[in-house]
């Protein structure tokens, strides 16, 4: 019997709770996923230490914990380290262990979706964007031995810092919003990672698109709306679209494999998402 769960704040709209359970009927495993959320208000001392006894096999962390968590585990393993936020834990011989499943879920994803591109290594990528998602990508990429990724964002000091997490085979080129206008045609691959777009502001893209090639796969980590207007212009132009939802199927499946070493499948789940993010839920 796994006791799964969420904590967080907000979470009374997470999807967790309805893709682990699917995930444990598929598998066939027993257990629950419950949430717990952990008003901003409350002491996260406090509230860690109840949680240690509440005897859970694992739990996901969302926003704003991801990084107040660190200080309360036992272990870290290389990836959350490098990324430095924590979005899974795994209760395992007495060990609170802390994972991140964002980024090699992001790229599961795209995989599953767009396995050629990953056959040539020196395909071009842009991260657009140098927040949490966009670390985690990053980091993923280049663990895949990805040779060219570069990082364009509003601030350019932050996608030089997620530069300094570079591999030795990965070149990294950063550049503002403006830059990568110009250099769209460049690449391969061209993901967004930062939640412009998102409903309720759905009419705002974060670069123009102008002169992309139609071979490009351009890719947006937002999921409300399901098509966000940045992947529409790109559809248009003719560039392969990479919808948002995708990511948050895959991250779990990562973290439901990391507490149960079962991999469930997502089959169906993308469309039925699709459809309850149509819905409004
Ligand atoms: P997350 O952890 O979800 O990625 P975050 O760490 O707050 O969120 O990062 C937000 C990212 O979105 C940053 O890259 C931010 O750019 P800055 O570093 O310049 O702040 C980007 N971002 C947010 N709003 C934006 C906007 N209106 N235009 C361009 N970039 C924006």
């Amino acid at each position: 019997m796994y006791q799964l769960g969420l904590i967080g704040y907000p979470i009374k709209h997470s999807f967790s709770p309805w893709i682990h359970t699917h995930f444990l009927e598929k598998t066939g495993i027993s257990g629950t996923y419950k949430l717990l959320e952990i008003q901003p208000d409350s002491n996260f001392e406090t509230e860690m230490k109840k949680l240690k006894t509440e005897g859970l096999n694992g739990f996901n962390i969302t926003v704003p914990y991801k990084q107040a968590i660190i200080p309360y585990l036992d272990e870290l393993d290389s990836e959350a380290e490098r990324i430095g936020a924590v979005n899974t834990v795994k209760y395992s011989d007495g060990k609170w262990i802390g994972y991140n499943t964002d980024g090699i879920g992001y790229v599961r994803s795209l995989k599953s979706k767009y396995p050629k591109l990953f056959i040539n290594k020196s395909n071009k990528i842009l991260i657009l964007g140098a927040g949490g998602a966009a670390r985690g990508i990053y980091d993923a990429l280049v663990n895949e031995g990805f040779k060219y990724v570069d990082i364009a964002n509003r601030t350019l000091e932050s996608a030089e810092k997620i530069a300094q997490l570079k591999l030795k085979y990965t070149k990294t080129n950063t550049m503002t919003l403006q830059e990568a206008e110009q250099v769209v045609s460049h690449y391969d691959a061209i993901i967004q990672t930062t939640s412009v777009g998102m409903a309720p502001r759905p009419n705002e893209v974060i670069i123009n698109l102008r002169g992309l090639q139609p071979h490009t796969i351009v890719s947006d980590i937002v999921y409300q709306p399901i098509e966000t207007q940045f992947l529409t212009e790109a559809r248009y132009l003719g560039a392969s679209i990479h919808l948002g939802h995708t990511m948050l199927l895959y991250q779990a499946q990562y973290a439901f494999e990391i507490w149960t070493e079962m991999k469930a499948p997502i089959d169906q789940l993308d469309d039925e998402l699709q459809n309850k993010l149509m819905e409004g839920r």
